[in-house]
């Protein structure tokens, strides 16, 4: 079990002298009036940090189950059973589980306030649901308050102005707070993934010259580096420090500095690198993890490469799969170890619907060959608030397989589906949100090519609940909703602590030596759909298919898929699970036994199904998963 012990004053002298640092190391490219070089470090409280023992492993989403947020999943209920669409209220009640990410964005969402519960309920729920999980729980909490934050916009500018004085309400109301629930006995067995900061530092790669960025550089320095000392010193604790997008940073002339500047701030910290787990891109973005019809950025469309789009601007960084394996090189010959991981933010960034397109253009003109190949279907990459046509992207799923080169500990959902980005027109609010004009989708700007902002109208303000955006979402969901989910990869060391290795623990671990000779490791390092297989069952009225969607030592997590053959009321599907094999949790189902063959019958709201509309539950289990394919199903 682990313990808690105090760092005492040395750990408080090192963070002041690593924030000091870090100020001096900072460039403003001339120093803004008014800021005390020293202060930042000075502004902290006087508090200790408080250190956690226990086991620190190398992927904290590995052989975890992710923390399903039910206040999101209430909103997305509460607006199925508002919609007329059936089909479409469908899918919303198929996605409501889907595990999302916490925001505190602002000093008063610890507590809780009108937005939804404090960050002590989260924890709560994430403890509950480990009681039925197999394995832990992983919770994403997003560190979102920086002082001067958001400082090249303003539809997400926050409580905290860029002085010292919030610097030090930023340490001592905000991260210690955090830290110290995050310390208590209760939430040790949980693994708590802190996504550190959204924008902030990559603001000041590439708006250096914005007086608000100039002001707030040392201080989202200074509160980073204190943010990544206070998670480091907990192992139950994970950071990965946000990275913006492709379409932000992509350019050798931002990467490179993106890189620097990282490194320049980890090596600020006392922890050094070991503070950090990783980094993660597209946080709250649209960008594509992948552009599948534009591989090359080099190939030649009427004499020039496609990177010399207008689209691309010269940035060969074309998608999220692109960006993480380039920066991963980057920070890696910056000094960070290998074992840093990266993690993407795919909630919104599927670009599915009618409009996506199915092949690579035949068009000889660039613009039109770029415009007519691409999913992302802005009119620039660089809109970011509320862009229409946008559709929910692939699921949540610890250690995607295919990225080899992009080092992917998950894929995650961190902006929750539906919350807004910004209002598309001026709203009065308390909690510092400004008007962005590039959330009005009337403004065009010079910012994105003289493009209009693609943003939707009538949108309230950012976090706040933008039903039209949801829907859409959901509509143009990408892979749509109820597709198989590839198999996840292996990685034998993706569970193990920090700093060992496969070859570290022995060929002899015999939990090793059962999983590599389980039956599905075939389908588990393959970039494809498991493959399905009748089972010979004698199905009525519907079809059911299951599809393991992570697999671990000693337990898997499965969907299964229920199609109606006709107009159904309701199902009940049979599954036969290998001896010694039991369920652990169950959603969107009802269960009749735990182990050997067991029937799960629908809840109600996914019974009822018009022909070809599907239904789905999902279930973990202990041991090895049925194979996947098909199960019987029996409508009544
Ligand atoms: C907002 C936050 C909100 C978050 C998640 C940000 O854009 O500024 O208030 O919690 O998005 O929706």
């Amino acid at each position: 079990m682990a313990k808690t012990a105090r760092r005492a004053t040395t750990g408080v002298a090192a963070l002041a002298l690593a924030a000091t640092l870090s100020i001096a190391a900072c460039d403003f490219g001339g120093e803004p009036e008014g800021i005390n070089p020293t202060a930042p470090g000075d502004g902290g409280s006087a508090t200790e940090v408080v250190t956690v023992d226990g086991t620190h492993v190398d992927n904290a989403f590995a052989g975890a189950t992710m923390y399903v947020n039910h206040s999101w999943s209430e909103r997305v209920l509460e607006q199925a059973d508002s919609t007329d669409d059936a089909a479409l209220a469908n899918d919303m009640r198929a996605i409501a589980y889907t595990p999302t990410a916490v925001w505190m964005d602002r000093i008063s969402a610890i507590e809780g306030n009108a937005d939804g519960p404090g960050l002590r309920h989260h924890l709560d729920a994430a403890v509950s649901q480990a009681q039925d999980a197999d394995g832990p729980v992983v919770v994403t909490v997003v560190i979102y308050n920086l002082p001067g934050r958001d400082c090249f916009a303003l539809a997400s500018n926050g409580e905290l102005p860029a002085t010292d004085e919030a610097l030090a309400r930023y340490q001592s109301e905000y991260i210690d707070v955090i830290a110290a629930m995050f310390a208590q006995e209760a939430y040790r067995d949980l693994r708590i993934v802190t996504v550190i900061e959204p924008d902030s530092l990559p603001n000041l790669v590439t708006n250096a010259s914005e007086p608000a960025c100039q002001e707030a550089d040392p201080y989202y320095r200074a509160g980073v580096a204190y943010a990544l000392d206070a998670f480091a010193a907990q192992d139950h604790v994970y950071a990965y420090i946000d990275a913006a997008h492709s379409g932000w940073l992509g350019w050798d002339n931002n990467a490179g500095p993106t890189a620097q500047l990282f490194a320049e701030v980890v090596r600020s910290t006392e922890a050094g690198f070991e503070a950090v787990d990783g980094f993660i891109t597209n946080t709250a973005n649209y960008t594509p993890l992948e552009e599948p019809f534009l591989k090359d950025p080099e190939l030649q469309v009427g004499g020039q490469p496609v990177k010399s789009g207008s689209f691309y601007e010269f940035n060969a960084q074309f998608d999220e799969a692109d960006w993480t394996a380039d920066l991963y090189g980057r920070l890696v010959a910056a000094g960070f170890p290998e074992h840093i991981g990266m993690l993407i933010d795919t909630s919104r960034n599927g670009w599915g619907g009618d409009a996506r397109p199915t092949a690579v253009s035949t068009s000889g003109t660039l613009d039109t060959f770029v415009a007519e190949s691409k999913v992302d279907a802005r009119t620039h990459r660089g809109g970011w608030c509320n862009q229409a046509g946008a559709g929910l992207g692939r699921l949540p799923q610890a250690l995607p397989a295919g990225f080899d080169d992009s080092h992917l500990d998950a894929l995650v959902w961190i902006k929750p589906p539906g919350e807004s980005d910004g209002s598309s027109t001026e709203i009065a609010n308390d909690e510092g949100k400004g008007f962005d004009r590039m959330c009005d989708p009337t403004f065009t700007t010079d910012r994105l090519g003289g493009q209009s902002t693609n943003a939707l109208a009538d949108a309230p303000v950012s976090g706040k609940w933008f039903s039209a955006q949801f829907a859409e979402l959901v509509a143009n969901a990408y892979p749509t909703v109820g597709a198989p989910v590839p198999a996840p990869r292996e990685d034998p060391d993706a569970s193990k602590p920090v700093g060992s290795s496969a070859a570290d623990t022995g060929s002899g671990d015999p939990e090793d030596g059962a999983r590599q000779g389980g039956a599905d490791d075939k389908d588990a390092s393959d970039d494809t759909a498991p493959s399905t297989a009748d089972a010979g069952a004698s199905s009525r009225g519907c079809d059911a298919e299951l599809v393991v969607t992570n697999q671990w030592d000693g337990g898997f997590q499965a969907d299964v898929t229920v199609v109606a053959r006709e107009q159904i009321a309701g199902w009940t599907v049979t599954v036969v699970l290998p001896s010694g094999s039991s369920t652990g949790s169950l959603w969107n189902g009802e269960a009749t036994g735990t182990s050997g063959t067991f029937t799960v019958g629908d809840v109600g709201w996914n019974g009822s199904l018009a022909a070809s509309a599907t239904g789905t539950f999902g279930f973990t289990g202990n041991g090895s998963p049925p194979a996947a394919g098909d199960l019987t199903c029996v409508a009544h």
